[in-house]
């Protein structure tokens, strides 16, 4: 057994907090080689058609420009599809930037201008003329729903919708009760705080050290020696720090294509960052139609569930989410018909975006539960505890933990949800309406291959380092947290190196997988190095442990003391100098539980409630407080769970109340492409959240971990909106819910 100072659990300060507020933490774009370079990057303001030629003459002699390269004078890359297949690329034919004459998309690069300084860069590209010829584009989900297909196949490690069980049609026609109601989210486009960058410098001897906004160092690296034919060794891929990602970062993108490609071609460092307004050319959370029929009994227990999404994808790739699936497991119900379209747009690939799909389908289903406990006058809290499920019924397997009773109570109890008035339009809180609405929420724990790699030193200090990222959620500081409770060692003891490919394998930190895959490597190596380090301990001569087992021993406080005689026992330092060694290692793979996984599934559950006061003359909506109470396994740090959990809430808001992307179909162009036209929550927006866990033991993790990245912006939009109900009495079904839906 191991003791530490900052066991498991307790809410330590990030260990990387220091070096964020000092400004030491360095992201892709604050890497300064020697003789760097600028590229800006000039986009298509066309969305569909061929580019008939340039004149680059006035950008080209613009003082300190070095290159403008376009498609026609891009040096050679692979021409393998496979090649440009990224870790999360969704089937079909990933873009490849400035490949040939073809826009597909307005915002498309079509030239990138390398400069000495930012400054030239950016003013050569204002210079770049390109003759595009438009052809007819479609970017309206609206028109393009009806030529909607089912993907061939789903992305690695995403199921299509499951097989429908029952008959649906007949169930839901038989209903006593029937709600039946279209929902549709808008675009959003991902801002996190630090845009996508890319420094890659150059060395003399052909290598690359690439510093890239990236969720995975690794993806970039597999994806820079595809496409541009390097060996592996050659390109490093260090990205310590991550300004905000979201699942922006998963796919490597399009600055990462164009810095490597000018620098390999001049011979020189490049950095290539893209603008604010740029962040609107790719990662976006698709436009999303859904049709949601449930069927119940009088006492509204479930008979029918149909739940059929349509979303936007590109016309070169089908980036499919989980969208539907939630309707099939959630509740209990015999007759369920599930299907997941996409519709071909002239637009980017869609990516993900915090909870893909989740946060879209639990959107719909649990306003329409909202709906159906209207329509049952039922307790919206009564009507999912009568459709509890004990399993998943689209796989008839066992849930690996689900306390979602407790926490449909434990948050009730937070909020008072007995001031809730049943009927709308009841409570008053000045001259605004005041409603309460609850929603569950669901996201996957799964777990992933990952590696690490432990040191232990002769001063008892341990260095853990792996290539996985941390995305800004706390995975410093829970995996010194994880190997210090394994080694018993105290946090400050311990350093943790992320980030790059030079370390041992992991792949993007996404799909709330991260703490539970790399936390289990952590523990993994940990109890490797406790073997070994008794190993050695008992073969020290005279030493206090030569006729004692393991088990006869604690690690505790940086030794190893003997159990029964606590104070009896040696260093780690001691140990390893005493052996005459001067550091010790353990390299440790985590694997995803695959037998378990014959018998369980895993999902995060919680349940939100949020209060919220419309001002009826203004069409105004604040949310002035959410409790949100999670079900996710055991909490490895109750500080940076809080926060995972708080931040979600705030997108939530966002994509609830604010966020919205803008098309104007007629010339395929995203309008709002700006922080002052594309609304995001500020603090002011901002009410009371609380976080409650409630901890679980896990039959999936080993650690007992399940992700907590993702699911608390899901199903909040959706207590959010029945709250908004409960208000006004008006049920919005098109997020957001601004100001317009409701006067
Ligand atoms: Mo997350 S959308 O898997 O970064």
């Amino acid at each position: 057994m191991a003791t530490a100072p900052n066991p498991i659990g307790e809410p330590v300060n990030r260990i990387d907090g220091p070096l964020k507020v000092t400004g030491e933490a360095r992201y892709a774009a604050e890497f300064t080689p020697p003789n760097l370079t600028h590229g800006y990057v000039v986009t298509s303001a066309v969305a569909r058609g061929r580019i008939i030629g340039f004149d680059l003459a006035a950008a080209r002699s613009f003082p300190g420009v070095i290159e403008v390269f376009t498609h026609e004078n891009r040096p050679n890359t692979a021409w393998l599809d496979l090649k440009y297949k990224d870790q999360t690329a969704p089937p079909g034919h990933p873009f490849r930037p400035l490949h040939d004459e073809h826009i597909l998309y307005s915002g498309q690069p079509i030239a990138l201008v390398v400069a000495d300084s930012f400054e030239a860069a950016r003013d050569a590209a204002a210079l770049v003329r390109a003759q595009i010829e438009p052809s007819g584009h479609a970017t309206d989900i609206h028109h393009a729903k009806e030529r909607a297909y089912k993907p061939p196949v789903g992305r690695a490690g995403f199921a299509g919708a499951p097989s429908p069980r029952g008959n649906a049609d007949k169930a839901f026609a038989a209903a006593p009760i029937q709600v039946e109601a279209e929902y549709s989210v808008a675009i959003e486009h991902h801002n996190p705080m630090e845009p996508h960058a890319t420094t890659v410098q150059w060395n003399a001897d052909g290598s690359l050290d690439i510093h890239d906004k990236i969720q995975g160092v690794t993806n970039s690296q597999g994806y820079v020696a595809g496409v541009f034919g390097l060996s592996k060794d050659k390109v490093r891929v260090a990205t310590p720090f991550v300004g905000g990602a979201f699942g922006s970062g998963l796919r490597p993108q399009y600055q990462l294509f164009l810095a490597v490609m000018a620098s390999l071609a001049l011979e020189r460092s490049v950095r290539v960052v893209l603008t604010r307004d740029q962040m609107w050319t790719h990662v976006y959370r698709p436009h999303t139609l859904q049709t949601v029929k449930l069927g119940a009994r009088e006492d509204g227990t479930l008979t029918a569930i149909k739940h059929d999404a349509i979303a936007g994808t590109s016309t070169f790739e089908d980036h499919q989410e989980v969208v539907v699936n939630w309707s099939g497991m959630l509740y209990h119900c015999d007759n369920v018909s599930l299907s997941h379209k996409l519709a071909r747009l002239d637009t980017y690939t869609p990516s993900d975006m915090r909870a893909p799909g989740g946060a879209l389908g639990v959107f719909a289903l649990e306003s329409a539960m909202d709906e159906l406990a209207h329509a049952a006058n039922v307790d919206p809290i009564e009507l999912r505890l009568r459709n509890y499920s004990l399993e998943d019924e689209n796989e008839n397997k066992r849930f690996s933990s689900k306390a979602l009773r407790a926490c449909y109570e434990r948050g009730a109890a937070a909020i008072d949800w007995s001031r809730r008035e049943p009927q709308p339009r009841r409570s008053r809180d000045g001259r605004e309406l005041a409603g309460m609405g609850m929603a569950t929420g669901v996201w996957e724990a799964r777990s992933n291959v990952a590696t690490v790699r432990i040191v232990l030193d002769t001063d008892g200090k341990l260095k853990v380092s792996t290539a996985s990222a941390d995305i800004g959620t706390g995975t410093y500081t829970i995996l010194a947290q994880i190997a210090g409770e394994t080694l018993g060692l105290p946090v400050d003891d311990i350093t943790v190196k992320l980030g790059d490919s030079d370390f041992p394998f992991a792949p993007i930190e996404g799909g709330s997988m991260t703490a539970a895959t790399v936390g289990n490597a952590v523990r993994l190596a940990g109890e490797a190095m406790q073997d070994d380090l008794f190993k050695h301990a008992a073969k020290i001569k005279d030493g206090p442990f030569t006729k004692l087992s393991k088990d006869d021993v604690v690690f505790a406080d940086g030794r190893i003391e003997v159990k029964a005689d606590r104070g009896t026992g040696l260093s780690y330092g001691e140990i390893l100098k005493a052996r005459g060694l001067d550091r010790l290692e353990a390299k440790k793979t985590s694997t995803p539980p695959m037998l378990k996984k014959l018998k369980y599934v895993g999902y995060t559950h919680s349940a939100i409630f949020a209060e919220v006061r419309v001002d009826e003359e203004l069409g105004q909506v604040r949310v002035i407080r959410l409790v949100i109470a999670a079900a996710a396994g055991r909490i490895l740090n109750a500080q940076t769970a809080r926060s995972q959990i708080m931040g979600a809430a705030v997108m939530a808001v966002g994509k609830t109340l604010e966020e919205e992307t803008m098309t104007d179909n007629r010339i395929g162009r995203f309008m709002n492409h700006n922080l002052a036209e594309y609304h995001v929550p500020v603090n002011a927006d901002i009410g009371d959240i609380e976080v409650l866990f409630v901890e679980e033991d896990d039959a999936l993790s080993p650690i007992d971990v399940k992700g907590i990245g993702e699911v608390g912006i899901v199903g909040t939009g959706a207590a959010i909106a029945n709250a908004v109900f409960n208000a006004t009495g008006k049920r919005v079904r098109d997020l957001p819910i601004t100001i317009d839906k409701l006067l």
